[in-house]
């Protein structure tokens, strides 16, 4: 059994910082209601010339640097994105843009739970002795998806892209995991494709049509998450033989900030130990993850040895947990 570390983070966001004082010239909103019911202040907008495989390569670069290899080194590169520049997959653009010529590539569309959904993924590969290192990256721009004129969820999504490297390593750092998906509330949250009925000749009609902006049932999300994550936790501590006292950060898809703060307190783990800042890119989706644990990893705070439960929670509906330790 290879034993299994992350020894690489990082993350690239678009200059452009949008605040809610801003959103409030377009919809009917304001600062007081975005801060009080989500607790974010500000999103990063990326720009036509900004593509998705672009932030994620500089992510994907920061988080090799890190890990101290080059791109050839990798083996496999994993995109969890819902948001790719091309439908067919915009990972391989990202190896080519590296240059990690000896890499497979592909894309994981898991919404907001893909990035823990890659790392499990990834973390299989090395396990089995397959692979030895592994690039994952989560990155998505919700904002080319969003309807902007939708204030009930405009509000709530920012750009950007973290990333990871995976190791083969000496010492094993992956503690445990659980994935769940229940496609009965796949009507909860969207980016649905809608199409018209086209005949092409007689007998023979297909559909053309493109991708409907975001709808989303808030607060059966909110319910959904609140319920659910909880849970799903707690079954990976008990597969990881851990209790909530050994866990050093809870690390959270950045959703919104009273969905961090009832998870946490149902877990009874206290605010100290839950990583956020979603206040500064509010929910980056696939990226939210990896963005938050690459800025606690170059502030210092996260040291390696500490253990992390990371949980993601989103569209499909997807959810899971992994559990690990920073660092080699
Ligand atoms: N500004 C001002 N008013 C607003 C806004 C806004 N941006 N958005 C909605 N409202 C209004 C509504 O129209 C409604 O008005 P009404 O009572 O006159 O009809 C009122 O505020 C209350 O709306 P609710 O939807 O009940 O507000 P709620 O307290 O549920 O908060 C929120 C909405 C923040 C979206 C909440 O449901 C939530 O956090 N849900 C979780 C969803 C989430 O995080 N999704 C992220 C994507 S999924 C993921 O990443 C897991």
């Amino acid at each position: 059994m290879t034993g299994i570390a992350i020894t690489g983070s990082g993350s690239a966001t678009p200059t452009l910082a949008v605040d809610n004082h801003m959103l409030s010239e377009l919809v009917e909103t304001s600062d007081e209601w975005i801060a009080s019911r989500t607790g974010i202040l500000e999103r990063r907008l990326a720009d036509p010339q900004t593509s998705l495989s672009a932030i994620a390569t500089m992510a994907a670069q920061n988080a090799i640097a890190m890990a101290g290899i080059m791109p050839i080194d990798i083996d496999l590169i994993i995109l969890a994105t819902s948001s790719a520049d091309d439908l067919f997959g915009s990972a391989c653009q990202v190896q080519a843009e590296l240059g990690a010529n000896r890499a497979v590539a592909f894309d994981l569309t898991a919404a907001c739970s893909g990035f823990v959904f890659g790392l499990v993924t990834a973390a299989q590969y090395i396990r089995t002795g397959v692979y030895q290192n592994i690039l994952l990256i989560g990155a998505d721009m919700l904002s080319r998806w969003v309807d902007w004129s939708d204030r009930s969820t405009c509000v709530l999504f920012g750009d950007g892209a973290g990333a990871v490297v995976l190791q083969a390593n000496k010492q094993d750092r992956w503690l445990g995991f659980e994935l769940r998906s229940d496609g009965r509330q796949n009507n909860s949250l969207n980016i649905a494709y809608q199409g018209e009925a086209k005949e092409l000749f007689e007998g023979a009609t297909i559909s053309q049509g493109t991708y409907h902006p975001v709808t989303m049932n808030g607060q059966e999300v909110y319910r959904f998450a609140v319920q659910k994550v909880p849970e799903v936790i707690e079954k990976a501590l008990y597969r990881a033989n851990l209790s909530v006292e050994g866990v050093d950060w809870l690390l959270l898809h950045q959703a919104n900030q009273r969905i961090l703060d009832a998870i946490a307190h149902r877990l009874k783990i206290p605010p100290e130990k839950v990583i956020s800042n979603l206040a500064h890119y509010g929910n980056t989706s696939a990226a939210s993850i990896p963005l938050a644990l690459d800025e606690q990893v170059r502030q210092g705070k996260i040291k390696p040895g500490d253990t992390i439960v990371t949980s993601g929670f989103g569209a499909g509906l997807t959810w899971g947990a992994a559990i690990f330790q920073w660092g080699r």
